[in-house]
């Protein structure tokens, strides 16, 4: 008799977004005049830019040619883009990161979650919280987190790192020290960013201890202040002990066309093995490729049209973040983030619980957000608010909300 992998039994719960989409379709079956404004789910509402879908037209003009039809892609990418990525994303910034040491995908969330896969079993991983839930996960999956306490919504075997208003959303340095600390910045949920000095107490702190930090920077492209790193890399150190995710889901709308990259320098080793070989390994073996035409959308991202076509739309949804910013402050509400980040964080009012403060918003202001609790303990008593809506949709729901 077959078995299965009882790890995923221990999952509490159903994913969080399910929980709120169940809800949300609850109340729109009970109350179908009563329209709802979503400013849940981090998903982009901006269509994409014109030079990307240009790329894309004529990239599927090739695929219907037999003379520049593609079929698999390489499996690690196409070198057109990983060496486009490596002199925007890195050169451009200063940073030491070869063509050759990316690791082109179809997005952010599979690499965050199938990253953990190349570490032995016994790591302790380390995650901040409130945290985006896949880092926990998949850990979960692969039954590297203990056993779960449902009173403090904990597992036994993960450092948390709390991350709130009290310590400015910065994680303290654990006392145990972790094998692999998962690092978001911009953050996801709280807003918060990381200065350069801040990052690279965590670089120096990962050489020292010999822990792999997976720096998830999925929100670089909303980074307005100029002391905040866009990548980890900018981090004297960071070859030695950093793995960097990024997305263009957010800072080029790909969130239904997927693409994305993981970064691993050739120094990063564990003993006389490259974390590189083995990410190679991998992907080789798992993966085919991200599509040829999505590959050359991702191109079009980095031509100088695409690049002003994109400045505009991370502008578009960062005047959304003020808007709310401004709107929730206006309302009386204790608020942070939306300044390196198109999320919003609040602290809920009169000591609500960050579920009960979702039902309040959705049933009074027929707006939906997403309770911090969701995404860990420490998430408790806050709530966030996402930037990624239309302008004309975060207006009224600011509306409604001050008029709570
Ligand atoms: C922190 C973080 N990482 C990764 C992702 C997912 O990125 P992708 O769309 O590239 O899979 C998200 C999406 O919300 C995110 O918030």
């Amino acid at each position: 008799m077959f078995k299965i992998n009882e790890n995923y039994l221990k999952l509490p719960g159903s994913y969080l977004f399910s929980t709120i989409g169940k809800k949300v379709a609850a109340f729109t079956e009970a109350n179908p005049d009563k329209p709802i404004i979503r400013l849940g789910i981090g998903d982009v509402t901006q269509p994409l830019a014109p030079a990307i879908i240009q790329a894309l037209h004529s990239a599927v003009d090739e695929m219907g040619r037999a003379e520049t039809f593609h079929g698999y892609a390489p499996d690690l990418g196409y070198s057109f883009l990983r060496e486009t990525i490596a002199r925007e994303d890195y050169e451009a910034k200063g940073c030491q990161i070869g063509a050759d040491e990316i690791f082109v995908s179809d997005g952010a969330k599979s690499d965050s979650a199938n990253i953990q896969e190349i570490f032995s079993n016994d790591c302790k991983i380390a995650v901040c919280d409130p945290v985006y839930p896949v880092y926990v996960d998949s850990n979960v999956m692969a039954g590297r987190t203990g056993t779960y306490d449902p009173k403090t919504e904990m597992w036994s075997d993960v450092i948390y790192m709390p991350c709130t208003k009290d310590n400015d959303f910065v994680p303290e340095l654990p006392k145990e020290t972790p094998d692999l600390i998962y690092l978001c910045y911009p953050n996801n949920p709280t807003g918060s960013a990381l200065t350069k000095e801040q990052l690279q107490v965590w670089v120096d702190y990962a050489n020292k201890n010999g822990s792999v930090i997976i720096y998830d920077a999925a929100y670089e492209a909303y980074i307005s202040q100029e002391n905040v790193p866009h990548s980890i890399y900018e981090c004297p150190g960071a070859r030695t002990c950093a793995i960097e995710l990024r997305s263009f889901s957010k800072n080029a709308g790909f969130t239904g066309t997927r693409l994305g990259f993981t970064v691993i320098p050739k120094e990063l080793m564990c003993g006389e093995v490259s974390l590189h070989s083995l990410w190679a390994r991998r992907h080789g073996t798992k993966y085919n490729g991200a599509p040829y035409i999505i590959q050359k959308a991702g191109e079009a991202v980095y031509s100088a049209e695409g690049k002003a076509q994109l400045k505009e739309q991370v502008a578009y949804y960062m005047k959304n973040a003020s808007v709310i910013y401004q709107g929730l402050k206006d309302a009386g509400y204790d608020v942070s983030g939306g300044i390196n980040a198109p999320y919003i964080w609040m602290q809920t009012p009169k000591g609500m619980g960050s579920w009960e403060f979702f039902d309040y918003l959705l049933e009074k202001a027929n707006v939906v957000g997403t309770p911090g609790a969701g995404f860990g303990p420490s998430g408790e008593g806050c709530f966030r608010l996402t930037a990624f809506g239309t302008y004309e949709n975060t207006v009224a729901a600011m509306e409604r909300i001050k008029q709570l």
